[in-house]
């Protein structure tokens, strides 16, 4: 079936065994994906609008998966369903997507995997997960029409990170190859000139910001 790489990537993430639901699923590509490609069993597939779960149930009619995606419209986690123990979202703001898990912690305490690929504040996202008792098990770059995204497995159980190691990632960070090295270099970028325009009464910020070149210069050899 057609899918993009990045679906496909964090499709082959999710652990075979389960029963994973697809938050903000627009065309439920991905939940298509898991069930005609990987040989999951059952998927749910959800969106808090109508005009993408028109397309999603088109999909699942074309593919044939009826019997097997189910589609809800709901707001984010509120299409929980018994069983359910991986969640993933992706194409959402990273903001978002806190907002999704932080409204109904209730339901995380039977989903073991949550894999994401926020399109922003990546580094709310995964200090966001720790608090909420996750621990990052794979980071994952897929660069897709000039965009670099960031795609995060988290797994069940606490652990400690410092501040140097959630921000470059405890797992990207001892990548070697080129397209983590453009990432860094872009987030490199993206922070000289963030230190360029904060105004001066914000020493927090800054300070961080400054540690954080210093983070990237270290892992770039510059
Ligand atoms: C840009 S699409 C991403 C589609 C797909 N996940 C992907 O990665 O290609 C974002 C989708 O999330 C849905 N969405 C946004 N906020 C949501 C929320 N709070 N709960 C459920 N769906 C939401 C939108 O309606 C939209 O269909």
């Amino acid at each position: 079936m057609k899918i993009n790489n990045r679906l496909k990537v964090i499709g082959d993430l999710v652990p075979l065994s389960s029963y994973p639901l697809d938050i903000g699923c627009d065309h439920a590509l991905l939940s298509i994906y898991l069930v005609k490609e990987k040989g999951i069993k059952k998927a749910v597939a959800s969106d808090n609008k109508s005009g993408p779960l028109e397309k999603a149930s088109s999909n699942v009619n074309f593919y044939n998966v009826q019997d097997k995606v189910k589609l809800i419209k709901a707001e984010g986690l509120d299409s929980y369903c018994d069983g359910i123990n991986t969640i993933t979202i992706s194409g959402m703001g990273g903001l978002s997507i806190n907002k999704i898990l932080e409204n109904n912690k209730k339901y995380l305490r039977k989903i073991n995997t949550i894999i994401l690929s926020p399109n922003n504040y990546s580094i709310a996202v995964k200090r966001k997960l720790v608090k909420l008792g996750y621990h990052i098990s794979n980071e994952i770059l897929v660069k897709e029409k000039n965009i670099i995204y960031n795609i995060f497995v988290f797994e069940k159980g606490k652990r400690y990170y410092s501040r140097r190691k959630l921000f470059l990632g405890p797992i990207l960070m001892n990548k070697k190859d080129s397209l983590t090295f453009e990432y860094y270099n872009i987030l490199l970028k993206e922070k000289e000139h963030l230190l360029r325009l904060l105004p001066k009464h914000l020493n927090y910020k800054i300070r961080i910001t400054k540690k954080e070149i210093k983070d990237l210069k270290i892992v770039l050899n510059k």
